[in-house]
């Protein structure tokens, strides 16, 4: 070889970046050599750090006996264990007791208080699901401790932008259906036959993500109306509650896990349906601006087990800090009869006619599929 080629290639070699290899489905060991156990999870990139919180689960349980806990990590691929940023409490009265149902929590960072804010799904306990409630909690440091401030149903007294003068008005309740499905149920369910049930104690909640805009303005976004539509909602200037102005998307669409990303200026959120803890097909759903109109597509998954997302179901899309349009799906595999097993299926965002594709990797080095 050309002694001058010879050296370019050995530079070139040399300034190749260190692999960082995902395999979707495997344990994921912690720096103590524990399968990280941050379900439901989401990230913040902070301080040259990336964040990752989640539920914290048990062997037999998926109810919330720890919290949520935080891990951290350079390379989104070797994490250190912070601890729990938020314990759930002994104290019986309150929210957050031990043994509530605490799901999907999302931190993020408020530029003007310098506080960090997170939000999370919250299910009182021992009231199955009925609470739907979102919790806010809040921290000086980004990995805790938290300290809880409240729950409640989002968007008490306020209707929705999106929703007419006729539907608003109307006099339809759910109690007028002795059953549900019917062609005449689901008119009044899209026309918002929930949303007025709920209008004055406030909106369900459950599955959710939060997302802050360029312009440092936040979102919530959750499934609402018995997990029959999924509604975005505007959160305060401290991000610490919401300001009333919310969107209805997908309408009796019955979508849950909420993950979105932008790109090259239009929004993106990749949803799954409603089956408990088993898998099902993901959807998409994309706008030019985030308070809609929002235009639902097919499955953005291609190839074996496309149909139920790889037998997984997303939890937060994460943008890789520094390099162009890369975007992580990250998603569970729930694994209900032994929760703490539950795996972590993370999957490069790919596109086709301008449009997220996901497929099936057995392992992938990020810096090599986002060079
Ligand atoms: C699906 C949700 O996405 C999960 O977060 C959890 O609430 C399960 N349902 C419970 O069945």
């Amino acid at each position: 070889m050309n002694y001058y080629i010879f050296i370019i290639a050995l530079l070139a070699s040399s300034c190749r970046a260190v692999p960082a290899i995902v395999v979707p489905g495997e344990i994921w060991p912690d720096d103590q050599g524990r399968h990280v156990n941050a379900h439901g999870g989401g990230i913040l990139y902070h301080d040259n750090t990336y964040y990752w919180f989640g539920e914290h689960k048990g062997e037999r349980s998926s109810s919330a006996w720890v919290g949520v806990t935080c891990y951290s990590s350079h390379d989104l691929v070797s994490w250190t264990s912070e601890g729990v940023a938020l314990f759930v409490v002994a104290d019986t009265t309150s929210d957050i007791r031990e043994g509530c149902v605490l799901e999907r929590p999302k931190v993020i960072y408020n530029q003007k208080t310098g506080k960090f804010v997170m939000y999370f799904h919250l299910e009182l306990f021992r009231r199955g699901y009925s609470a739907a409630r979102v919790g806010v909690a809040v921290s000086d440091r980004v990995t805790g401790p938290y300290t809880f401030l409240y729950s409640y149903r989002p968007c008490a007294g306020y209707w929705p932008v999106n929703m007419t003068e006729e539907q608003r008005n109307s006099t339809i309740t759910p109690g007028d259906f002795p059953e549900w499905w019917t062609d005449e149920w689901r008119k009044a369910t899209n026309d918002g036959m929930f949303t007025r049930r709920d209008f004055e104690g406030g909106q369900m909640s459950r599955d959710m993500t939060l997302y802050v805009d360029d312009d440092g303005k936040a979102y919530h976004i959750y499934s609402s109306e018995e997990n029959l539509t999924l509604h975005l909602a505007e959160l305060s200037d401290d991000y610490l509650s919401h300001t009333g102005k919310y969107i209805r998307i997908a309408p009796g669409g019955h979508n849950e896990a909420p993950a979105i990303f932008k790109k090259d200026g239009r929004y993106f959120m990749i949803t799954s349906g409603c089956t408990g803890w088993a898998p099902n097909a993901a959807r998409l759903h994309v706008a030019d601006n985030i308070w809609g109109p929002w235009t639902e597509y097919p499955n953005p998954c291609v190839g074996e087990e496309a149909n139920l997302t790889f037998r997984s179901q997303g939890t937060y899309i994460l943008p890789v800090v520094g390099k162009k349009n890369a975007f992580i799906f990250m998603a569970d595999r729930w694994t209900p009869r032994r929760p703490i097993d539950a795996r972590y299926i993370w999957l490069p965002i790919l596109f086709e006619n301008g449009l997220p594709v996901l497929k099936w990797y057995d392992r992938w080095d990020i810096n090599e599929v986002f060079r």
